[in-house]
């Protein structure tokens, strides 16, 4: 692990030193109630150039825009007037809108798409740190490309500590996975991602809502790749109340709640005692981590119920046993 800087992100000083660093091209991790983003002056397409150089990231794979609320969105890009709605009840929080890009956004920050993913993050110093730059912050999850996101500034420090000027430490995401993406495009609703906010309510609000998530690779929805948070440790998703049976002595166990053959395993990781999904997801990156710094053969993670924040937490673990 590198000697990364990390200030606290309640500091109000350290908010104006990173303020300071985005203005300048540089890029800062600061947490979110998702994941802890790593950002960058998203009008400023060298600046995001650092950011996919430092997570290794493809650059056909696309940022989202972060505001600190739905005026400042304006800028960047045009919701559809369905989404409006939205804005009001929904954000600051968990959701990104896909929106028709404006010019202030560089193409850098879209992949060349002309539309650009937008949202209100529920932080304090996520907005602080927004508010104080002057100006939109792009980040895409502070992780390598394609490893755990960091649910902890402990997390980003050890996969990308060298390549950060400054880590901002808000403590434990809450929320514990990404946002969910939605789009409008074709003039309907359409999850693009499952996340923080469950499709359910985006239902509530809007009706009915496509649901693509969770399908095989397809390029034409960037970032949507089958193989994706994944740990180093080979991972799999045991077939509903499937158990792995032979030997367990190098086998870690992710499961919702406490499982009653615990001993067999290495090293087990218990998401929610009482099964309560919000619980699951706020834990799931932090279990993986954890089991993935074990040296294990293998990780076998239950699955979940798919229904509220659970269809994010299975879509996440799809991915990171897809080869
Ligand atoms: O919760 C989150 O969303 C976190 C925190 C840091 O805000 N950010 C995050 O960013 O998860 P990232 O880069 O890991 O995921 C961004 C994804 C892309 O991979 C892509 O799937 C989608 O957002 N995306 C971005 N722009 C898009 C666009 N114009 N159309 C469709 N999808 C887009
Ligand atoms: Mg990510």
């Amino acid at each position: 692990m590198s000697s990364v800087r990390i200030a606290d992100a309640f500091d109000p000083i350290a908010i104006a030193e990173a303020a300071q660093v985005i203005r300048d091209g540089g890029l800062v991790a600061f947490p979110t109630e998702t994941v802890y983003g790593l950002g960058a002056d998203a009008e400023n397409p060298v600046a995001v150039a650092r950011i996919f150089e430092a997570k290794r990231r493809p650059l056909i794979d696309p940022l989202i825009v972060h505001v600190a609320d739905a005026e400042s969105a304006r800028r960047y890009g045009t919701l559809p007037a369905a989404a409006l709605p939205l804005c009001d009840r929904f954000w600051p929080g968990p959701l990104t809108l896909v929106a028709a890009k404006s010019p202030p956004v560089p193409a850098i920050v879209t992949a060349g798409l002309d539309t650009v993913a937008i949202r209100v993050p529920a932080h304090p110093a996520a907005l602080a740190l927004i508010r104080a730059a002057g100006r939109a912050v792009a980040a895409p999850s502070a992780n390598l490309f394609g490893r755990v996101s960091p649910t902890e500034a402990g997390h980003v420090a050890e996969q990308l500590g060298g390549a950060v000027d400054l880590i901002l430490d808000g403590g434990p995401s809450a929320v514990g996975v990404e946002s969910t993406i939605l789009s409008f495009e074709g003039g309907r609703p359409v999850v693009l991602r499952a996340g923080g906010t469950p499709p359910e309510e985006l239902q509530a609000v809007l009706g009915p809502v496509g649901i693509e998530v969770g399908t095989a690779f397809r390029p034409s929805v960037p970032g949507q790749m089958k193989r994706h948070y994944s740990t180093r440790t080979p991972l799999e998703v045991a077939a509903s109340g499937a158990r792995p049976e032979a030997s367990c002595a190098r086998i870690g166990l992710l499961t919702l709640t406490p499982a009653a053959d615990a001993s067999k395993y290495a090293a087990i990781e218990v998401l929610s005692p009482s099964g309560d999904l919000r619980e699951a997801a706020a834990n799931l990156y932090r279990a993986l981590h954890r089991l993935d710094a074990l040296g294990l053969e293998r990780i076998v993670a239950l699955p979940v119920p798919e229904e509220g924040l659970g269809l994010a937490i299975m879509d996440r673990l799809r991915r990171a046993a897809a080869s």
